[in-house]
């Protein structure tokens, strides 16, 4: 930490908030290819959440990389930055009492890692958006595979960059075998079954 800070201790904390609140906070972290259907499910996932009058706020792309992020691009650095920005945010976020939805490729294992390592192990889901590369490219909803196959896009992952998809997720969506719906209610049963919601 830089010199000269010191941190002042406000009287309300997280667990009052999540005691008016009436339920915990934490972050649902999706993870999968461009395209594999992460923000979708984050959306639904979300209004589900909302409509049970649970503290919901979306992190994605839109609003992270047009704006704290903007200017940070694909390289292996920047995809490092701009995890760790999102997971800083993101901890803000929890300490503030709300639920919150992050749906980023994060394709690194160890930018993954330090994701859970900011934000708190215990206060992470990770959710594997499982979705095949051939799938996500047959979709190819915003064109973007084939710009990057074509060359126009450098390190586009899972073109000629990695994802290192994780070994051990809290969950695992496969999307090629289960509907949008299913894989919400998936998300759901979870976090009754673990009292988290
Ligand atoms: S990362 O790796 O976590 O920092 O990426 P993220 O912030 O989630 O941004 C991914 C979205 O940016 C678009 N895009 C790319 N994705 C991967 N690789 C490259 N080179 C790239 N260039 C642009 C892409 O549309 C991703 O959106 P989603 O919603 O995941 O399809």
């Amino acid at each position: 930490m830089s010199k000269n800070i010191v941190i002042h201790d406000y009287d309300i904390t997280r667990s009052h908030r999540n005691k008016v609140n009436g339920h915990d906070s934490f972050v649902l972290w999706f993870t999968g290819l461009s395209g594999s259907g992460k923000s979708t499910i984050a959306n639904k996932v979300e209004e589900e959440l909302f409509y049970k009058g649970i503290h919901t706020y979306a992190l994605d792309g839109d609003n992270i990389r047009s704006g704290i992020n903007k200017g940070l691009g694909f390289t292996k650095e920047d995809r490092y930055e701009n995890l760790r920005r999102i997971a800083e945010v993101a901890k803000l976020f929890v300490d503030s009492g709300v639920v919150t939805i992050a749906a980023f490729v994060s394709p690194l294992i160890s930018d993954r890692e330090q994701v859970k390592e900011i934000v708190g192990k215990e206060d992470l889901i990770e959710i594997f958006v499982d979705t095949s590369l051939e799938e996500c490219e047959n979709r190819d909803v915003k064109g973007l595979y084939k710009k990057a196959r074509a060359g126009e896009i450098k390190n586009f992952t899972g073109i000629d960059a990695p994802y290192e998809a994780p070994e051990n997720p809290d969950l695992k969506i496969s999307t090629e075998e289960i509907s949008v719906e299913m894989a919400v209610k998936q998300i759901i049963d979870y976090l009754e079954e673990t009292h988290r919601i």
